[in-house]
């Protein structure tokens, strides 16, 4: 559906509203970024830094991970696919406000601020690692309609309704049961009712598909969490009360979905 077209015209829309967008990275201390102070509750879950230490929590994990290919090839090649999924669910102009649950390695969150500021809109960025949120924050255009907030996701410090939108973009499968019930309904809480909740993430593969024999050992062994989410639905962790509209979408054989939920 997102052919280069479409993909060109957002370059030259950008480009006219966010001319810094095209600009040579500057260096990270003349950024003008919001950017939220960790507070002192804000520490790294234990799940990140006992299985996830060597993808997001050393500082040389991010060096060597925040590489489009590679990421595209721990993807299976389906990188683009999967945030051209995110990005068309949620549209090409985004008013108002967005939240992002967790940096993601790539230009993910580069795009989305393209159709927020295109929509005259603020993009909002949690993470709970200060050295993710500095990654990202080097890959953003200063000015940019941005704030990157150190925060748990499940517990997030953030009004009640007061997002239009938000977008988790493999960030579930990362965690616990309990700490991704949370997240469901701390995101839950702080999008406003009839607003838009849009999960990316691994699921169940098909029968037929290689992978549902030979990925599931790497998972089991590297992620030792995802599994449950080629056992259950993701709604079926939101609260009973919470449960909502929602419709999800399989890609690649069915190892990765799309769910979006109406709040
Ligand atoms: C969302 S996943 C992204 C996965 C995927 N490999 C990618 O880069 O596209 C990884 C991010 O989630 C963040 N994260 C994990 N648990 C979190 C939590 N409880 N609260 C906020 N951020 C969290 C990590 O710090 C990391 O930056």
């Amino acid at each position: 559906m997102y052919a280069n077209s479409s993909r060109h015209s957002e370059e030259i829309s950008l480009r006219e509203m966010l001319p810094s967008v095209i600009a040579r990275p500057m260096p990270v201390a003349n950024r003008s970024i919001a950017e939220s102070q960790p507070g002192p509750d804000v520490k790294p879950p234990h799940y990140l830094t006992a299985h996830y230490w060597w993808a997001y929590v050393h500082p040389r994990a991010v060096w060597f991970f925040e590489r489009q290919w590679l990421i595209n090839l721990i993807l299976w090649g389906n990188y683009t696919r999967l945030h051209n999924a995110a990005m068309a669910e949620l549209g090409d102009v985004l008013p108002g406000t967005t939240l992002q649950v967790a940096c993601a390695y790539g230009d993910l969150t580069a795009r989305l601020l393209q159709r927020v500021a295109a929509g005259g809109g603020r993009l909002d960025i949690v993470d709970v690692l200060p050295v993710q949120l500095e990654n990202l924050r080097a890959k953003l255009p200063s000015g940019a309609p941005a704030r990157l907030l150190a925060m748990d996701s499940a517990e997030l410090r953030l009004a009640d309704a007061s997002y239009d939108r938000a977008l988790l973009f493999f960030l579930l499968h990362e965690q616990p049961r309990d700490y991704r019930e949370r997240t469901l309904s701390e995101v839950f809480r702080v999008v406003r009712p009839g607003g838009e909740i849009v999960i990316v993430d691994y699921a169940l593969p098909r029968w037929w598909h290689p992978l549902r024999y030979l990925w599931r050992p790497v998972l089991a062994a590297l992620e030792p969490f995802s599994l449950d989410l080629w056992r259950d639905e993701i709604v079926s962790w939101l609260p009973a009360a919470l449960r909502a509209e929602w419709r999800k979408q399989s890609y690649f054989g069915g190892l990765y979905q799309k769910v979006v939920i109406r709040r």
